[in-house]
């Protein structure tokens, strides 16, 4: 099972040359997804030879296959982690009864609106990054980038493999919307907000990498336990996938950093921006706007979807099988902080209706463990500059705070203060302009821009120096 057959049109470990239907369903569907990513995928570069890793099966080190290849003949197909025996539904009312391998009518409606959600982040991602190939700070950084997006279009392979097997018409019809919104778009936009920014700028995709491919862990965590037993194999082999994209996130964030730190002692008043370089009050900004958008992606703080979901054992907590004992969260309650007559006062909710905080706070918490990391790396450049993450209540736009204003410690304040102090908090105008105007590409092999430090290592052992990618 665990072996891919990549000879086939769709490569596969499902078995698909056996179930002929849904084969020419997936045949019909690629020519559509492949115009997609020559419309809406990388800009140039498609002739390029790209050192990339391809997944050759779904066992540990499956992914040790790494070569030159052209974006448009990636091998994007269908990967499920291989079946658990005997696997029983890991939360809500049917906790340890057997997992469900077909959709339960009842379900269908919640399980396609999930699918689809978590689906359609999946190419909004690729579409917003498309332009940044043409001003890369390096070869190595062209590379992960393109790394990331083939991948994010694997991820949409494998959602839509689900919608085609296992939703009928109405999922094939889904699967053609998929490819038709667009990020940003004003009239056929992405479903949810933060894959409608717009990702122009590499510190922006770094910190996309860094906290919304985060969320996309934790959303896919919480469908890995699903009771849904093919969508919980299609996540946790996603989650393999996506741990590449949340490390170069935190890696090269982290190089920017120590870049800013140097050019800062390196500069005689002590400015990163008079060496060319991004300092780190900036990138503080750039961390507050991404974290915020990025935690509203859970959803509301109280929310009766949630409780469904997890009462029906649509969805688990992250680790549900493996990190909890009760498994049908009845009868406790989640204390959450609300905002009352003006106040923030503290509320019990039922706990089944803040799941999406639990998951929100599990995904805060990962968040505050690479924080200390780039900490760590301030106080080894000899600054005393250290950054910080914004409360969870600062700058959201969803949920039980969105109303009202609060400054990144999490303090209610005025409109007022907050209006006279945004641009302290968050990119300006004129930070933007600063960070574009950094935005100048560098293709020589093992040369990096004047704004970012290199690896520490180089990708599968090879050299930094190594040609990452290859002009056409
Ligand atoms: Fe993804
Ligand atoms: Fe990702």
């Amino acid at each position: 099972m665990a072996s891919i057959d990549l000879q086939a049109r769709i490569p596969n470990n499902v078995d698909l040359a056996n179930n002929r239907r849904l084969q020419r369903a997936l045949e019909k569907w690629q020519p559509a997804y492949l115009d997609w990513w020559n419309q809406m995928g990388p800009e140039g570069f498609q002739a390029s030879d790209v050192y990339l890793r391809t997944a050759i099966s779904t066992e540990r080190g499956g992914w040790a296959n790494f070569d030159y290849v052209k974006m448009p003949d990636y091998r994007w197909g269908i990967f499920l982690a291989d079946a658990e025996e005997d696997r029983v539904i890991p939360a809500g009312d049917h906790a340890g009864t057997p997992v469900w391998h077909e959709v339960p009518g009842e379900h269908r409606n919640a399980l396609r609106r999930i699918i689809v959600t978590q689906a359609d982040t999946e190419p909004a991602s690729v579409e917003q990054q498309r332009y940044l190939g043409a001003t890369c700070p390096s070869l190595y950084d062209m590379r992960n980038l393109f790394q990331v997006n083939v991948e994010e279009g694997r991820h949409l392979w494998a959602m839509v493999y689900l919608l085609h097997a296992y939703f009928g018409r109405d999922g094939r019809d889904e699967a053609e919307d998929l490819l038709a919104r667009r990020a940003g778009d004003a009239d056929k936009p992405r479903i949810l907000d933060a894959f409608n920014q717009p990702c122009t700028d590499w510190l922006t995709f770094f910190c996309f990498t860094m906290f919304t491919d985060r969320d996309g862990k934790y959303q896919l965590g919480a469908l890995a336990e699903s009771a849904f037993d093919p969508l919980s194999r299609t996540c946790r082999f996603m989650l393999t996938e996506e741990a590449h994209h949340l490390f170069v996130g935190e890696t090269s964030l982290e190089r920017v950093m120590r870049r800013g730190a140097q050019l800062m002692k390196q500069d005689p008043n002590g400015d990163a921006r008079a060496q060319g370089g991004i300092d780190l009050p900036t990138i503080q900004k750039w961390l507050n706007y991404w974290f915020s958008y990025s935690i509203d992606l859970f959803g509301s703080e109280i929310s009766s979807n949630a409780a469904n979901y997890f009462a029906s054992g649509l969805k688990g907590r992250w680790h549900e099988a493996k990190d909890y004992k009760e498994h049908k969260a009845l009868d406790q309650v989640y204390n959450l902080d609300v905002i009352e007559d003006g106040q923030l006062k503290t509320q019990e909710v039922p706990l089944r209706n803040a799941m999406n905080e639990v998951l929100r706070q599990d995904y805060i918490k990962d968040a505050h463990r690479v924080l200390e990391r780039w900490n760590k790396a301030l106080e080894e450049e000899d600054v005393p500059y250290r950054l910080s993450l914004p409360d969870s209540r600062f700058f959201r736009r969803q949920g039980v705070y969105a109303p009202y204003f609060f400054d990144p410690e999490g303090n209610l304040i005025s409109e007022e203060t907050y209006n006279a102090k945004i641009g302290d908090w968050l990119p300006t105008d004129a930070d933007r302009e600063y960070v574009a105007s950094l935005m100048q590409p560098v293709n020589e092999p093992g040369k990096m821009a004047n704004w970012i430090c290199p690896p520490k290592r180089g990708i599968n052992r090879q050299p930094v120096e190594f040609e990452y990618v290859r002009a056409d």
